[in-house]
């Protein structure tokens, strides 16, 4: 890794995984290339923007010729791909753009580096590695007792957003198949951490108890995910950058499934704690409406990326919620300076008003 190429670096994922690559390479250049739509937010790397080995470059990773001009510009040999359109109730209001940036995006930007790296044979093949950030939700849903999804799994997406991330998997897979471009998937669970924009369940909880407004539970709140804290998951794609086999698939999960009302009831006694409010937060529980089609439980099984490179999520989900709980706390204005620009609240109410 000379010269890497982040992808939505100026989101959740992508900009904790740029902090954790400067904070661990020294000889380093890495270009955040990224649209700055509304998940994106330039002030996510504030701390580091004045480091010489980083810089932002603002653009489309659906636009083939300025994804080619960049990837010259600045000569990359490594492409990690984290731009996509992420939340799955916004695939359910509004699908089209999820096809938009996640197929075709993931398209463009496989088919400019082919151009680049194997058509032009621009830079030696040892160099090169294309890595794609998956999610879990390509397999679909498992029923109480089934086992957890392995890298064998097939695939099962439910959502638009599950549909359009198991569509950019295939091609990616297709273009090393085919073509040998040197690429390596990570399939992950849900993240959670600092910088997680406000529209996912965690930081939705979070500021909605601080401001004593309900918490919305979709359904009965009995639904399972695998949560994962994101700076394990920035940890499990470095490992794979470097020893990660060229063509293979990883599973990459916090090992521990609550029921999202378990989650829900955490953050409440930690607020309790932190920011009492004369009443348990618990009480602004809210059952709402169901999201549509909405996956009951996700299990994702990480021995391969364990005994393989010797990858284990350090944090338990105790001490990461609560860091997450302290995060917020200490980052209200990060919370304003979105919610003020970029058109939050007309997101609130085409989500939840109708629920
Ligand atoms: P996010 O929504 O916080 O950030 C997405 C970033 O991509 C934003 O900075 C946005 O501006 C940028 N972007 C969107 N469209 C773009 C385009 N056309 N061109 C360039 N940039 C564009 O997302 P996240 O939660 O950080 O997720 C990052 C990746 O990880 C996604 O691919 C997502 O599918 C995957 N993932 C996320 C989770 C999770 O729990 N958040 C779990 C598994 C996988
Ligand atoms: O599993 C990985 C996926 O995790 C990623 O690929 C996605 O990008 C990421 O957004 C996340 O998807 P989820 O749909 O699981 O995350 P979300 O935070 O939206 O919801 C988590 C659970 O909480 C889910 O069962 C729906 C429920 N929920 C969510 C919100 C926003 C609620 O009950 N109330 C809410 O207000």
């Amino acid at each position: 890794m000379n010269n890497v190429l982040v992808t939505g670096g100026a989101g959740f994922i992508g900009s904790n995984f740029i902090r954790h690559l400067l904070s661990v390479e020294t000889e380093i250049r890495v270009v955040n290339f990224d649209a700055l739509t509304y998940a994106g937010n330039a002030d996510n790397l504030k701390d580091v923007q004045n480091d010489s080995r980083y810089l932002f470059v603002q653009g489309n990773i659906c636009d083939a010729d300025f994804v080619s001009a960049t990837l010259r510009k600045y000569e990359i040999d490594t492409v990690v791909h984290f731009a996509a359109e992420s939340h799955v109730d916004r695939s359910i209001l509004g699908p089209r753009q999820f096809v938009e940036t996640n197929v075709m995006g993931t398209f463009t930007l496989l088919h400019e580096a082919k151009k680049f790296w194997l058509d032009e044979s621009s830079l030696p093949q040892i160099t090169k590695r294309f890595h794609h950030v998956s999610t879990d939700e390509v397999f679909g849903s498992l029923a109480p007792h089934e086992p957890a999804w392995t890298e064998e799994t097939p695939y099962a997406p439910n959502s638009p957003y599950a549909a359009s991330k198991a569509s950019s998997d295939h091609l990616v897979r297709a273009y090393q198949h085919t073509y040998h471009l040197p690429i390596t998937i990570t399939n992950c669970s849900n993240n959670y951490g600092p910088y997680q924009f406000p529209e996912k369940l965690i930081p939705v909880i979070i500021l909605n108890a601080l401001e004593g407004k309900p918490l919305p539970v979709y359904g009965d709140g009995q639904q399972i995910r695998d949560w994962l804290h994101v700076q394990d998951h920035c940890e499990a794609i470095r490992l794979v950058l470097q020893k990660g086999k060229i063509g293979e698939t990883y599973n990459v999960g916090g090992v521990n499934q609550p029921a999202n009302l378990t989650i829900i009831e955490t953050i409440c006694e930690m607020l309790d704690e932190a920011r009492p409010s004369g009443a348990p937060h618990k009480n602004l529980i809210t059952f709402v409406k169901d999201r549509l089609g909405h996956d009951r439980r996700y299990d994702i099984d990480t021995t391969k990326i364990s005994t393989e490179l010797g990858w284990q999520p350090r944090h338990t989900l105790t001490e990461g919620l609560f860091d997450t709980v302290q995060w917020y706390l200490a980052n209200l204005e990060w919370v304003q300076t979105i919610r003020q620009r970029q058109d939050y609240q007309g997101w609130i109410d085409a989500n939840y008003k109708a629920r």
